[in-house]
């Protein structure tokens, strides 16, 4: 029998609740490579406390997020599913990794130069500078195949990709070089009320949540802004708000997009939007009553945490060994 090629995909604890954007571009594929995948996957505290935050929230997130991971149908028998800050290996080699990455090629990154435009560089910490050197020891360190992520994410894929190459080259082959797996269609939903920005949850007004109330979500898709015209078309360019709606029905039904776009039909907006919301609330309503059923038994996850962690160290440290051997530590 063949191995299954392995995938590893990481998710923050930055919210109190993922949303519909990290659902469609990568939570939903993550579940469904379970069948032919050996699969990773991690809440990155590591990489949360990159900006100012507060302990007693990162801990609170991170359990939710576990949570969330468990609810939306990933099995821990299965998959690994861990906690990055539980699993040091991670920490070790991005240290050996950021002494193979040039300073102007880290300085590239655009995440980096988004997320300090608020404070300007100079205040923001170094952990957010080294942010992507950090995400490709989270892939290098298990040999994965492949990353499931969303549009955002492809660059960090694209320096994970350098740095293997780069190290195979000088020190030998080490490192498998990952491919990422960006869903064409949902790779990026869009802010509801900011059609041309991605969903994220720095906006919460254009962002729905799998774990707010219905009512909540169902205002915001509701009041979802659209364009002047009246016509139900897909058009993500021209029509990016009505597209957004569009691609949710069809990534959340897996009815064709002719298919849809003809059901409306003389039809407007508004039921669009209505029907768009009833779609959305039957598939977050069950991950939000799942979710909320498993934090309330704390034991319980902290086990399935121990569990994930154990299994995360014992590939982990495999590629960690080689790693320090290559760059010639002494073994304890
Ligand atoms: P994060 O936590 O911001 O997002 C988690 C996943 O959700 C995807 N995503 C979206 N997809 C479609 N439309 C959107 N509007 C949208 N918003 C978010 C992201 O692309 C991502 O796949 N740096 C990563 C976390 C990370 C990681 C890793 C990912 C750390 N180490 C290793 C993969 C492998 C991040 O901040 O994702």
């Amino acid at each position: 029998m063949t191995a299954r090629p392995r995938v590893l995909s990481g998710i923050q604890p930055t919210a109190d609740s993922f949303h519909i954007g990290n659902y469609l571009g990568a939570l939903r594929e993550w579940v469904r490579m379970q069948e032919t995948h050996d699969c990773f996957y991690c809440v990155v505290d590591q990489h949360a406390i990159t900006t100012e935050h507060d302990p007693g929230v990162l801990r609170e997130r991170t359990f939710t997020s576990f949570a969330q991971l468990l609810a939306v149908g990933l099995d821990p028998e299965r998959s690994t599913i861990f906690v990055q800050s539980q699993v040091p290996e991670h920490s070790q080699l991005a240290w050996v990794l950021e002494c193979q990455t040039g300073f102007g090629e880290a300085s590239r990154m655009t995440q980096f130069k988004d997320k300090s435009v608020k404070g300007g560089a100079e205040r923001s910490s170094v952990g957010l500078f080294t942010y992507p050197i950090l995400q490709a020891a989270d892939i290098l360190i298990y040999q994965a195949n492949a990353v499931p992520v969303g549009e955002d994410q492809r660059q960090h894929l694209e320096l994970t990709r350098d740095l293997a190459q780069r190290f195979n080259g000088t020190f030998g082959q080490t490192f498998t070089v990952p491919e990422p797996m960006i869903i064409k269609e949902t790779a990026k939903v869009v802010d509801l009320q900011e059609p041309s920005a991605k969903m994220s949850k720095s906006a919460p007004g254009g962002c729905v949540f799998l774990l707010d109330d219905d009512s909540v979500s169902r205002k915001k898709i509701k009041s979802a802004v659209t364009d002047s015209e009246r016509e139900i078309r897909f058009d993500p360019v021209g029509k990016a708000g009505v597209a957004n709606l569009l691609t949710m029905q069809q990534a959340l039904t897996g009815r064709g997009m002719a298919d849809i776009v003809a059901s409306y039909e003389g039809r407007g907006y508004g039921d669009l939007k209505s029907e768009t919301a009833d779609i959305v609330m039957d598939v977050i309503a069950p991950i939000r009553a799942r979710t909320r059923e498993l934090l309330a038994d704390r034991a319980e996850l902290l086990r399935l945490m121990a569990l994930g962690a154990d299994r995360a160290r014992a590939t982990a440290s495999i590629t960690l060994r080689d790693v320090y051997e290559k760059v010639g530590f002494i073994p304890v």
